[in-house]
């Protein structure tokens, strides 16, 4: 079982390079069980599992320069190609927060130059891999600091950085399938990191498709961080707790036998219940726009008139994933271009499908 003190860097520093320079890949993710609540420091309060995404992702590159005397470590992002000056007190952050296991890096200067697949403003959060891909980019630094580091702890300790960042960036290392948070029919899961969903699946979730509907791009009007808060005197909070790991049970099941019917009603009533602890917490929010419930509606009577196995799911926004079996790609296509695009802000669809997680460019 993974503690905290298996990630801290106790290694030699005596050899630092001067100037070193990581890129990576990193993916979106999209929870069916999803987190909602969370303890210091980013502690799930229940289990969850995502499907890793492949074409909303997140490219960095991060420049690492030995100061040359001690002090702050300067930061600076560039984010497709524009300096944000906004993002470094989040990055600073972050690298505090990590300073614990890594600390070769409070020797350097960090220069992240990042760029979106997805619009900035298409209410995708980028949290998730834009923390993973740093995460990344900080493991390919300690593996030259420590050559002998397993490909496994690299892996592991990214998620575990990454979670320190942003609770889902933890679950965009791999793919397809990823769980994040203890649960007890789930060997190896843990609250510290996620961990790739290795049993076998069956084939219909392969390359299983999202279609998502950019219904709003607009500001959050609260944020996820501020959502997760709200959940500490929440007074459904316990049951909600339990019945997250009921359903991660029941959609692991289905995700070997194949069973649509109820995957889709299991991730459908996550989708709801994650927004139901919104409208229920204190204060109450809606993230929902009168368009996301028109979706929602059309899915269910498309879904009842042919027979497609097509559900959806919500992030903490107003946008719709559009789920699916690859089989059924060109059927709901077809039915996303003559009835649901008209609900999206200019007539915005990202065609995604789960995939494999992270790669390393340079
Ligand atoms: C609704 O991971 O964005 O997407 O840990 O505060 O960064 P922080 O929160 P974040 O929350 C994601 C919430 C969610 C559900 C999910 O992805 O499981």
């Amino acid at each position: 079982m993974a503690q905290n003190k298996d990630f801290i860097f106790a290694d030699s520093m005596n050899d630092l390079p001067e100037k070193v320079s990581f890129a990576w890949k990193s993916p979106s993710n999209i929870a069916l069980v999803k987190y909602w609540g969370k303890t210091d420091p980013q502690i799930p309060k229940n289990a969850s599992i995502s499907f890793t995404l492949s074409e909303s992702y997140t490219k960095t590159t991060a420049h690492f320069t030995k100061k040359k005397q001690s002090g702050k470590s300067e930061i600076s992002v560039t984010l497709g190609g524009e300096k944000m000056d906004s993002f470094v007190p989040k990055i600073a952050q972050f690298l505090e927060r990590i300073n614990v296991y890594t600390p070769y890096l409070s020797n350097y200067h960090v220069e992240i130059i990042t760029e979106n697949s997805f619009p900035h403003s298409s209410g995708i959060a980028s949290s998730a891999s834009g923390m993973s891909a740093l995460a990344l980019c900080v493991m390919s630094l300690e593996k030259v600091l420590k050559p002998s580091l397993s490909a496994s702890f690299f892996k592991q300790k990214a998620s575990f950085l990454a979670r320190l960042g942003s609770g889902s960036a933890c679950r965009s290392i791999e793919g397809e399938l990823v769980v994040w948070g203890k649960h007890e029919n789930v060997v190896g899961s843990s609250d510290l990191l996620g961990i790739k969903f290795s049993e076998k699946i069956d084939p219909v979730f392969h390359h299983y498709q999202d279609s998502i509907l950019l219904i709003d791009k607009g500001e959050k009007v609260v944020s996820s961080t501020v959502g997760h808060n709200l959940m500490i005197d929440h007074p459904f909070a316990e049951q909600r707790f339990e019945q997250a790991n009921q359903n991660l049970a029941r959609l692991m099941s289905t995700l070997k036998n194949g069973d649509l019917d109820t995957f889709m009603s299991i991730v459908e009533s996550e989708a709801l219940t994650l927004h139901a602890m919104m409208l229920t917490s204190n204060p109450y929010f809606i993230l929902m726009k009168p368009n996301t419930l028109k979706v929602i509606e059309k899915i269910w009577n498309y879904r009842k008139e042919t027979g497609v196995p097509v559900c959806f799911t919500l992030d903490a926004g107003a946008n719709v994933h559009v789920l699916y079996p690859k089989k059924w790609k060109a059927e709901v296509d077809q039915f996303i271009q003559s009835e649901l695009v008209k609900y999206c802000q200019n007539n915005h669809v990202i065609q995604d499908q789960s995939g494999m997680g992270a790669v390393q460019l340079a």
